[in-house]
């Protein structure tokens, strides 16, 4: 079995939240890897990251985290992600790894995503110009993460998001705000790589708890929706099913796109 603790959206200011210094340096006795799903910042700050870097400065777990939008707020995304990267935070963005844990080796495959919104209600790169740069977005972040997934070995395979890859954890928010909460092109790699889980935050008002349509357990894990500095969830070992062969290429979808 292995833990991974997991939360998003933190939004953190000028100031670190009290107390969570200390949860963060006792949560090796609880998890064995932590990931921050987005929006760490309000406004995209170094002051604000910096604020963040301060609570998890105690931590001995390996830290694995994706930028959320807010962090592109003021153009310094780039510098966001190196001040976590010098402070020990792997930020992945269309990256995979595989790390040793208790034993087991666990692939995690990380990227922002975007909205375009889901099957049935979804943009198309049709018309405009603009349209279809918004629509071709959603699509290649889709295509970015199923190549980190292609040849990414594990006995467990985690993918971490900042937006949706279903509508399930969308739940509670409006309706009209789900094509900017996430895309369908996320849950397809998720399905065709045999995922064992999926985490997420953006959606404040959404809740926890989702599965893809081919069975992948998905969990919003926005700050607002856990309401704590993290939640923990455990992946026990499990007979796999067969993973088509083909290349993430040559799906039916793609095929007919
Ligand atoms: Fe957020
Ligand atoms: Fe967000």
């Amino acid at each position: 079995m292995i833990r991974i603790a997991a939360v998003g959206d933190l939004h953190y200011g000028t100031r670190p939240n009290p107390g969570f210094q200390e949860s963060y340096a006792a949560l090796i006795q609880e998890a064995d890897v932590l990931l921050f799903a987005g929006d760490l910042t309000r406004t995209g700050r170094l002051e604000e990251i910096a604020s963040f870097l301060e609570d998890i400065r105690y931590c001995r777990l390996p830290i694995f985290a994706v930028l959320g939008n807010h962090e592109y707020q003021s153009g310094q995304e780039r510098r966001i992600a190196d001040q976590m990267e010098d402070h020990g935070v792997r930020v992945l963005e269309g990256h995979s790894v595989e790390i040793q844990v208790r034993g087991f080796c666990l692939g995690i495959a990380g990227i922002k995503g975007f909205g375009g919104g889901f099957l049935g209600a979804c943009g198309c790169e049709f018309g405009e110009p603009e349209m279809k740069l918004f629509a071709s977005h959603a699509r290649k972040q889709g295509k970015r993460l199923a190549e980190s997934l292609e040849g990414l070995k594990g006995d467990f395979k985690v993918v971490l998001t900042h937006f949706s890859p279903i509508e399930g954890t969308l739940q509670g928010e409006k309706r009209e705000l789900f094509p900017f909460l996430g895309s369908y092109h996320l849950a397809e790699p998720l399905d065709f790589f045999g995922v064992d889980l999926a985490i997420h935050g953006h959606a404040h008002r959404g809740q926890e708890q989702g599965v893809t349509s081919g069975g992948v357990p998905v969990r919003n894990v926005a700050y607002p929706v856990i309401r704590a500095p993290y939640r923990v969830y455990s992946l026990e070992p499990k007979a796999r099913p067969m993973i088509k062969k083909n290349s993430w290429a040559r799906t039916p979808e793609s095929i007919t796109s």
